[in-house]
């Protein structure tokens, strides 16, 4: 083996995750996050319901799997953030060093699409002692609509609790790898789950179970549109949080003995038993009140509160969602300010306060573009989009794919065979199956899904 192009600085033992464990859990918090909880289940139901169930997971298996172990492979060779990761690589390989850009756009990525993750996830956040207060028992359903109206309408309570959500990011990502992330993840993942069995057993004893399974499960051909199988795609991605970097630094944690095959199966199913789980514990309840399952906002923020403010036990177990909402989205929060306190840390040579001080303080004014989105700024339009609405397609619709465009092509065209093969288990193993994936299926997609957006319509 040629020492020379060998990536050289492997991260001292603090810097990398404990147990194989740790690292399915942190990944899996970066997973699973809004888009699971509050965009799978609609999403779901309003195209097709199993039908689309059935297309999202072969995305998942097909797609978005290889692309999880091709980016935590980038990330656990390169033992470095995104940037030097990519740049260490690209040298190994005897490529241009312009690779390391795509580390550079993982970076930005992450940042852009944490300034208006923090706003929502700082609206569950609101919704915890709201919920709480018992004020939705007492509320008339139109009453609830306008609460979340007012609650979008009054910009400071928005800038107050996304800086909350921001602090509370800043404070574990501050402190490191090991007593940061994992110990985060280790407490607040095995949490989140219990709160979405438990919901989804209340969900089953006092909801319409079978008509939300048929709802959620039923193939439904004929409402499975072209977009609806885009929307499956590009949704495989960004629940799986490919394209942003987060994964790849991550993968610079993990240590070389563990397997990147086998944690990168499972965190893909966790990340997706807590997009169908969520399912069901949302739309038991919806149907057994008569309500609409309609998508946006609206379904977290509105239908729910007026199902629990109904129910009995609804404040108990109404308050038991909206944490279980926060500890997804904050989990999420973390990983994507990772990249770029790794970068600033190794590349910038900060300290890691100061880079959190930094990249907190970049994101949180950034933040206030999506904060006036829904009140004094809501006219501010580019090309009809509020600037949070431009942010979430620029992040999800463009940026995550072409990141994750860049990653396949790089993986699987770019580095010697005998290098992803070492990461992956050897030839013999699934690394024969995933190099096709992405030498051709993965690239070819992601690119009619381009074609699609410049086209006719937007993920
Ligand atoms: N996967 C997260 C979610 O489902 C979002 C995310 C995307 C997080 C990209 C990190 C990187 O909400």
């Amino acid at each position: 083996m040629n020492n020379t192009s060998k990536p050289s600085t492997g991260r001292m033992p603090a810097q990398q995750w404990s147990t194989r464990f740790a690292f399915i859990l942190a990944a899996a918090g970066a997973a699973v996050g809004l888009g699971n909880i509050w965009k799978f289940p609609y999403i779901a139901g309003e195209n097709g319901g199993g039908a689309f169930v059935l297309v999202y997971l072969a995305c998942i298996a097909l797609l978005g799997l290889p692309l999880l172990m091709a980016e935590v492979l980038i990330g656990r060779r390169g033992q470095q953030n995104p940037v030097n990761s990519m740049a260490v690589l690209a040298q190994e390989a005897g490529a241009s060093p312009l690779w390391k850009n795509v580390g550079r756009l993982g970076v930005l990525t992450g940042f852009l699409l944490l300034s208006f993750y923090v706003v929502v996830a700082g609206w569950a956040l609101a919704y915890i002692p709201l919920t709480a207060s018992g004020v939705f028992t007492q509320l008339q359903p139109a009453e609830i609509g306008q609460r979340f109206d007012a609650h979008l309408h009054n910009p400071w309570v928005l800038i107050g609790w996304g800086t909350l959500v921001l602090v509370l990011t800043l404070g574990i990502v501050g402190r490191g790898v090991r007593s940061g992330l994992e110990k985060a993840a280790n407490l607040l993942m095995p949490l989140l789950f219990l709160f979405l069995l438990i919901l989804v057993g209340y969900a089953a004893s006092s909801g319409h179970f079978a008509k939300a399974a048929a709802f959620m499960f039923n193939p439904d051909f004929s409402k499975l549109t072209a977009s609806g199988i885009l929307l499956a795609l590009g949704h495989a991605f960004f629940t799986l949080s490919i394209g942003g970097g987060a994964m790849m630094v991550y993968g610079s944690y993990l240590p070389k003995s563990v397997s990147i095959v086998r944690t990168s199966i499972l965190i893909a199913i966790l990340d997706t038993a807590a997009a169908l789980l969520a399912g069901m514990a949302i739309f038991p309840i919806v149907f057994a009140h008569g309500l609409e399952p309609a998508g946006g906002p609206g379904l977290i923020f509105v239908t729910l509160p007026i199902a629990f403010g109904q129910m009995p036990f609804g404040t108990l177990f109404g308050t038991l969602f909206f944490i279980m909402l926060s500890v997804a989205a904050l989990t999420s929060a973390f990983s994507l300010i990772e990249p770029a306190i790794a970068w600033l840390t190794e590349k910038r040579g900060m300290s890691r306060l100061k880079a959190c001080l930094l990249g907190g303080g970049g994101i949180w004014l950034l933040s206030l573009g999506t904060v006036f989105s829904f009140n004094i700024g809501a006219e501010w339009t580019l090309a009809g989009k509020t600037f949070f609405a431009t942010l979430d397609y620029l992040t999800s619709g463009w940026m995550l794919p072409l990141g994750a465009l860049c990653m396949a092509l790089f993986t699987a065209w770019v580095m010697k065979p005998e290098h992803t093969a070492e990461e992956l288990g050897g030839r013999r193993g699934l690394w024969q199956l995933w190099l096709p994936l992405m030498r051709y299926l993965v690239p070819v997609v992601i690119v009619v899904i381009f074609l699609q957006a410049v086209g006719v319509i937007a993920l």
